[in-house]
Order: C-alpha cells, then structure tokens, then sequence
C-alpha cells in the first residue's frame, strides 16, 4: 500500500525575542509567575514587515532541503494558521508564488492549535490515494498579532513562529513497521468555542479581534481531550501508546504536556518540549517541536512519534508517525 510518508522536517523562528522580563514592563506580570504557572521563559515575534507567509516559506525551504526536493517538485500546499496575511487568498497561494512552486492544489487550514495534525491528516488524503507527489504540510502562525496585551491572562502565552513537513507517497506493508503516518484521531466539539475564541471576524463585526480564553477551563478540557485522542490514534496505527519513542504536543503549557503524560502513563523524557523558548505558537508548535528534535539528534529516522494537540473550536487530534 501506499503511505504518506514525512521526508524533510524545517522550522523558522523570527529574530525578536520577548522574555518574560520584557512583558512585565507593561503588563502586571512577573517572570516567576508565568514560569510557574506555564513553563514558558520567552517567545519569539514576527518583525512588522513580516507576514505569516514568509515565516512560513522560511520553514518550507528547511523542509525542502532536508528531504532532498525543491520547489519545482511541490504540487501540493496545505498551510494550517488561524492568522492569515489576508482574509483571501489563502496563505498556501501566496506561499507558492513565493517559493516559486508550479500550479498545483493549495489551501489553508483553519483549525487552529489543531490545525497541523488536521493538515497531515488531509495532506495523507491526497499522497496515499496517489493525488500529489510532494506535498508542503505547513503550520505558520502570527499569534501576537492576537493578543490584548492588557489581558494578562493571555498575552504572556502565545509567540511566533512556522514549521514544515514536506510528504512523499512510500511503499508500505499496511502494518505499523511502515515509514509515515499510520494513524489519526481528529475531534472538534463546537458547544465549547466560548472558552477559545477570537472576538473579532469578517462576517460579525468586521475587526482582527483579540483572543479571549477561560484558560482553567481549556486546561482542564486539553488534558482530558488529548488524552483520549493519543490512545485513539495509537490504536488507529496498531500499536500500544507504550510503544511510541517519542511524543510531540503542541506546546501550550508544561503543565498540560506533564498532565498529559501523567494520565497516559508516558515517562516524561520522551516528551519533546519547546515551549520554554517558544511559548504557543499555536498550529506552528507541533512541527517547530519535530524540527528541533530532530536538529539535536533525539528524534531519528525509523522512529515512532505521535503528535497531538487541542485548541480553539473545540478542535482536538492526534497522529502515529514512523519517521
Ligand atoms: N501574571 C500574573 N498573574 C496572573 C497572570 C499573569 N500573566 N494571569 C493570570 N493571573 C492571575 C489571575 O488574575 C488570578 O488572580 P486572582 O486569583 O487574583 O483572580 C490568578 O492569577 C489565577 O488565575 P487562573 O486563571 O486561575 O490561573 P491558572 O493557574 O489557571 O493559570 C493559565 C492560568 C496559565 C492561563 C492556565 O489556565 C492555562 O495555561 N490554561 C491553558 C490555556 C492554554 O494553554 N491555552 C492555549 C490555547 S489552547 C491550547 O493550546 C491547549
């Protein structure tokens, strides 16, 4: 059979950095606090010349590179943000022509901190049904461009950031030994979008809006949710949540990522975990976590990872992946 297989992971991280102590200077926080109650220490910030769309084409040339391929051969771009340059056209057009890709199939993804595993999800829809030969799978996000930076509560967490995963068809046995993605579990529950949201829309009031959260409650719900769905998604692959050598979550909070692993049993070593340096980058985490563990050499070739996030909607999932 056919599999979906990641050959080339990249990430960007744009140059500014803000630490804790920074925002401390104009929003009644403290470092300790937020260390503490979050784990995050700095976050990065997209310069304001930058657009979501060039941090994502930073991340997508890595991610060429490391797979061997160049934008010639891409004929499929899926962009998963929930902070687009432009209400339209969709962010994957703009990447394309700013790469230099040839006509192909391109769209975004909204699904917010979700939106990556939702991305390869569909992205495996197209390669393992023969449908594109070189797909660009991005996560890419401008989340401080969101924030009301008089809300304590919120603008201490999120950062900016892009990751990319390019995807080639592979031969496959259609067992778990198989190199690419194996296994998924996508949720969404819309009677909770009061508790994540953006108060702001094209079609309600015409504004950007501000991201506003019941953050105890999307706490509670992501450790609960998550779990649920990595157990899903490792049964959907066929292999024990044991047998997983490497767990990726979207970095929103260490106390969700060791929640999380507590629930389900997993040794907190193999948890990879950015958000110290990252914070939220929302759909970004997820890829931006892969690349660096695969930069310093933890993550390997032949190995088994499951990624996993929640976010805004509700929208939840996980995914098995033998790199
Ligand atoms: N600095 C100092 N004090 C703060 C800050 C801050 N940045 N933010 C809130 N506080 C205060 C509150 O005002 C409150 O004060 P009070 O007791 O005088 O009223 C106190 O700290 C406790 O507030 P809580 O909201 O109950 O604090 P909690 O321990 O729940 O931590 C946090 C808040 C960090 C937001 C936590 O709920 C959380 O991380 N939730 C998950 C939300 C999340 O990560 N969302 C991201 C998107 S979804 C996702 O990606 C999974």
């Amino acid at each position: 059979m056919i599999r979906s297989v990641v050959t080339g992971v990249g990430g960007y991280l744009p140059e500014e950095v803000l630490t804790n102590a920074d925002l401390a200077r104009f929003v009644d926080t403290s470092d300790e606090w937020i260390q503490e109650r979050t784990g995050i220490r700095q976050r990065h910030r997209a310069a304001p010349d930058q657009a979501v769309s060039d941090l994502a084409v930073e991340a997508a040339r890595k991610a060429l590179e490391a797979a061997g391929r160049s934008p010639a051969d891409v004929d499929l771009i899926i962009v998963a943000t929930t902070t687009p340059d432009l209400t339209f056209p969709a962010v994957a057009t703009i990447v394309q022509r700013k790469l230099g890709c040839p006509v192909g199939i391109a769209f975004d993804i909204q699904a917010v901190c979700s939106g990556f595993v939702y991305a390869l999800s569909t992205a495996d829809g197209f390669v393992a049904r023969g449908r594109s030969s070189c797909a660009l799978v991005i996560g890419a996000e401008t989340m401080t461009r969101l924030m009301d930076w008089s809300d304590r509560g919120t603008c201490v967490l999120f950062g900016d950031g892009a990751g990319a995963v390019v995807v080639e068809p592979g031969e496959g046995r259609g067992d778990a030994s198989d190199r690419g993605l194996l296994g998924f579990a996508l949720r969404a529950d819309g009677t909770k979008q009061d508790l994540l949201y953006v108060d702001g829309g094209v079609s309600t009031n015409g504004q950007i809006g501000h991201l506003r959260m019941q953050g105890n409650q999307v706490f509670k719900q992501a450790v609960i949710n998550i779990s649920e769905a990595v157990t899903a998604a490792a049964a959907d692959a066929g292999i024990a949540v044991s047998d997983v050598d490497w767990f990726i979550p979207h970095q929103a909070n260490q106390r969700i990522l060791n929640g999380v692993a507590h629930r389900l049993g997993i040794d907190e070593a193999k948890v990879i975990s950015t958000v110290a340096e990252h914070a939220n980058t929302s759909a970004a985490s997820i890829p931006l976590a892969l690349a660096q563990g695969i930069a310093d050499g933890r993550i390997r070739p032949g190995q088994l990872v499951l990624l996993e996030a929640m976010g805004g909607g509700l929208t939840w999932g996980a995914c098995t992946l033998r790199l």
